[in-house]
């Protein structure tokens, strides 16, 4: 968590709550059809990941539980969190990198249909992400890590040296004298943890990334397709590669990197390959970011040539976020990664309560307007999924009245209380149990910990059956909410 340039607290204020007529005349409770995107309601869940899946990247019976609690609330969208595509060890993240995945995503598919009745449209975040270690010991990086080099030996005058003299002397040496021999990278890697970029060109790995990806990305959609997901969200956003290529970051000198014409290339050729495998009539879009919030990313004016250039390769929807960078994380402690939500990048992706004089309250809302209209200036209606901070109906109901989004997203609020969406549809607001913001559930994620809300997960211990985490002291799903009329 990040702490702001200011400390000004803030309190959510969710504002009025409409009847439930009032709520079914409603922007927000009213259907939205473009394209392949049918919503029955303007809401949607985004990706959260919830360190569920089993350690070999499986729904297990804690996943399926988790995203029928959110269907439950019957939102227009739901999104599973973001699942690799690579068949590679990635630990209780969620995998759809080879067909073995498939009978258990069918089986997440069947219990969402069910839980919302058939209501909420359920997509898949697909993501690929680099190599990152976790920040080591100095005497194990100079031990093992640290490639020894004739630039590290001149720089410390020892030519004659063995190599076990040298790694122990670099071992001793203060940070300063390490400064004059180690070079910007090797110094990050000892500081923060190795971190691989779209940018090392030199490794193979990542100088392939633009041949192989599409195919990874379009294999994966199709396992998407056949598992019975209505559709695909493209994680192009926040510190993994797919935004590493859009970041003005991005230097690669093969024509996948410098000019914003390049850095989109890869993006939309991954977008090509998938629309190719999957067809026309599949709901497909990306996640991207409005800004990325670190010096030298990518501004909202990249932002806004890249929404068009999505919207005229044929994407059905447009989710935004902004910033979550490796590049501003604080540095873990040893034995710990890098987490890319720490630094102000970190707090612009998921703003809490201790904020700047903005607050943390919707402030994407004016970046993603801005999108929006370059969007319909350019002659495209594509829908535009805003989130961040978002929590009242009337805040939600005043961005769909301005036109700055089409589409509320809620992650925290919906983790908070997953019944928001029904108990406003029916007239139930005051019972919703309104999100703090004070990022205990962000806590959880980066300590890679089952993610749950400290609003609800003391609560009911005792309740017949509960599945409780791993340490045996919280509730891994909310409460039943049963409407009063229908108890
Ligand atoms: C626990 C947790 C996990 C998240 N995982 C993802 C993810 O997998 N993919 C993604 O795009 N965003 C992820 N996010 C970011 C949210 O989707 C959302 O953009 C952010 O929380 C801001 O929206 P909010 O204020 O409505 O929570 C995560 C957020 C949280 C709190
Ligand atoms: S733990 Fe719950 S109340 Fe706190 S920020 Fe997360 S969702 Fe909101």
């Amino acid at each position: 968590m990040s702490n702001p340039s200011e400390r000004i607290r803030h309190a959510p204020n969710p504002g009025a709550w409409p009847t439930r007529a009032q709520a079914g005349k409603s922007r927000l409770f009213s259907p939205l059809v473009h394209g392949n995107l049918r919503l029955a309601q303007r809401s949607w869940i985004p990706a959260m990941v919830p360190w569920r899946a089993s350690d070999d990247g499986f729904v297990n019976r804690d996943v399926i539980d988790w995203y029928a609690r959110f269907a439950r609330g019957r939102p227009g969208a739901l999104v599973v969190e973001a699942t690799g595509i690579r068949d590679i060890p990635s630990g209780p993240l969620l995998r759809i990198g080879h067909d073995r995945y498939i009978p258990g995503l069918k089986k997440l598919v069947c219990a969402v249909r069910e839980a919302s009745g058939g209501e909420t449209r359920l997509l898949i975040q697909l993501i690929d992400f680099l190599t990152i270690r976790r920040r080591p010991a100095p005497e194990k990086y100079f031990a093992r890590h640290l490639q020894l080099t004739g630039r590290h030996r001149r720089a410390l005058g020892a030519e004659t040296w063995n190599e076990s003299r040298i790694r122990s002397h670099l071992a001793a040496l203060e940070d300063a004298a390490l400064e004059q021999v180690l070079d910007a990278r090797e110094l990050e890697s000892l500081r923060m943890g190795l971190r691989e970029r779209v940018t090392d060109t030199h490794l193979p790995g990542i100088r392939e990334l633009p041949r192989r990806l599409p195919g990874l990305f379009a294999q994966a959609a199709r396992r998407a397709r056949e598992s019975g997901f209505d559709g695909v969200e493209l994680h192009y956003a926040h510190a993994y590669t797919m935004a590493s290529f859009l970041s003005a970051l991005n230097t690669r000198a093969d024509g996948y990197g410098g000019a914003r014409e390049n850095r989109v290339r890869l993006p939309l050729e991954v977008f090509d390959a998938v629309r190719s495998e999957v067809g026309g009539d599949y709901l497909l879009g990306c996640r991207f970011l409005s800004e990325d919030c670190i010096a030298g990313g990518s501004t909202l004016s990249d932002a806004r040539y890249f929404a068009v250039c999505f919207a005229r390769a044929g994407m059905d929807f447009l989710s935004l976020s902004r910033g979550g960078k490796f590049e501003d994380a604080r540095q873990p402690k040893i034995g710990q990664a890098a987490y890319p939500y720490t630094g102000p990048s970190g707090y612009e992706c998921m703003p809490q309560v201790i904020s700047d004089r903005r607050g943390p309250f919707g402030r994407n809302v004016e970046p993603v307007a801005e999108i929006r209209n370059a969007l319909r200036a350019a002659g495209f209606a594509i829908p535009v999924v805003v989130s961040g901070g978002i929590h009242g109906f009337h805040q939600a109901e005043q961005i769909l009245a301005l036109g700055q989004a089409d589409i509320i997203g809620m992650a925290r609020q919906a983790l908070a209380d997953p019944d928001w969406f029904l108990k406003v549809r029916l007239g139930f607001g005051g019972e919703i149990r309104v999100c703090t913001y004070t990022n205990y559930c962000e806590g959880l994620d980066q300590k890679h910990k089952q993610v749950t809300c400290q609003l609800w997960d003391r609560l009911n211990l005792e309740e017949a059956g509960l599945r409780r985490a791993k340490e045996g002291r919280r509730r891994l799903t909310a409460p039943a909410w049963v409407p009063p009329d229908a108890g």
